[in-house]
């Protein structure tokens, strides 16, 4: 189902092993804002009508926010600043302008985001089990939710306009391939 043009760097695996407090909290914050984009997109006239839908996609990406909240407080880990991801920057800072052209960005931008999610969440989910069985549960658990709203989101720009939302992707594949690349201490997912 996923289609990245690069591998996760054995790199970021350690880095997250190696920093799992920080992370959990920089996943909080991703959570959150998974649910406030969620949100956003209902803003574009083309997708009025597929508001009820991003509607549960909020709700689900809020409760995960609540799942990882609950993780923190048990943990005895504060919830802190968010940092920023110079990878989801770079995804963003390609949006184009346009009734037609934004949504479409926005939507497949979105996706990638879901799709690594879904994929870093499922290497978390082996990577963790014998250090962090409850961690690696969790991770495990929201696999499938973020693979769907992968699906949605790109299912939506392709509902829009097909043949403009695969051109978009190969450009936006390549982009990402290189961001990836670059690889990050930060105590973050992305
Ligand atoms: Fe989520
Ligand atoms: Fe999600």
């Amino acid at each position: 189902m996923l289609m990245f043009r690069e591998k996760v760097s054995a790199q970021w695996v350690a880095k997250v092993r190696e920093q799992l407090p920080g992370v959990l909290v920089d996943h909080a914050h991703l959570e959150r804002k998974a649910a406030t984009t969620a949100l956003s997109l209902e803003k574009y006239r083309v997708l009025y009508d597929r508001v009820e839908e991003l509607n549960t996609i909020a709700i689900e990406e809020l409760q995960h926010f609540q799942l990882v909240l609950n993780l923190l407080k048990k943990r005895r880990i504060p919830f802190a600043q968010a940092l920023p991801s110079a990878w989801i920057s770079g995804l963003m800072r390609a949006m184009r302008m346009g009734q037609k052209h934004q949504p479409i960005d926005h939507l497949i931008s979105c996706a990638l985001i879901e799709g690594r999610s879904c994929e870093k969440f499922q290497i978390l989910a082996l990577e963790l089990a014998t250090v962090d069985a409850e961690l690696a549960s969790f991770y495990g658990s929201l696999v499938e939710s973020e693979g769907n709203h992968y699906a949605t989101y790109l299912l939506m720009a392709r509902a829009i306009d097909d043949a403009e939302t695969d051109q978009r992707l190969d450009f936006y594949l390549d982009l990402e391939a290189e961001l990836i690349r670059e690889h990050n201490e930060l105590p973050i997912l992305h």
